[in-house]
């Protein structure tokens, strides 16, 4: 357990101002579609899921997917695994995965590939942190709340060793190496 507290980079209330905005925009872009589907990512996307899926105004399902990944692989998509699969049958929906942060991209590049085999009507990301770094493998998040540098960020869902995921806001630690 790290001692020191998370030095805040996003408050509560500017994560709030930024999931409205991004469920405004996600309104207007699928104003027309019959039903979105919000595909989770577990665990940490549920905070921000919850808070997107109650923001939004059009019709929506929720479901949810967990994955892992392979701390020691060298492929940079093969390195995850899935846990848990979805509920719902994708094809021919307009699917949007929910992540709560992209780092490799490695977690969203599976998904992108594995749900659009299943042919949905669409297929779109949203991430509410995205790090700003190189990647191997460039993926494309169509709705993206932050851009952060490449630290280790806690809070809303996003956890370090399992702690911190229940703090309101997101903040920065520095684990020990
Ligand atoms: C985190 C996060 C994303 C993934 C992003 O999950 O929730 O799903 O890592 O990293 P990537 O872009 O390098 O693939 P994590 O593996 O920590 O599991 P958790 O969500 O259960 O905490």
């Amino acid at each position: 357990m790290i001692e020191e507290p998370p030095k805040v980079l996003f408050t509560e209330e500017a994560i709030r101002g930024r999931v409205d905005e991004l469920a405004k925009q996600i309104g207007r872009d699928y104003a027309d579609a019959d039903e979105l589907i919000l595909v989770g990512v577990l665990r940490g996307a549920f905070v921000f899921l919850a808070d997107l899926a109650r923001r939004l105004t059009i019709p929506r399902r929720v479901d949810f997917i967990a994955v892992a990944s392979y701390a020691d692989s060298t492929s940079p998509t093969g390195a995850v695994r899935l846990i848990m699969d979805l509920r719902i049958s994708i094809e021919g929906k307009h699917v949007l995965i929910v992540e709560d942060i992209v780092d490799t991209g490695a977690t969203l590049a599976y998904l992108m590939d594995m749900l659009r085999a299943r042919h949905p009507a669409s297929l779109r990301s949203c991430a509410l942190l995205y790090k700003t770094k190189h990647r191997d493998v460039e993926v494309n998040v169509d709705y993206l709340g932050f851009e952060i540098p490449d630290d280790w960020v806690v809070g809303y869902g996003l956890d370090y060793a399992d702690q911190y995921r229940t703090l309101p806001h997101i903040g920065v630690i520095h684990p020990p190496k």
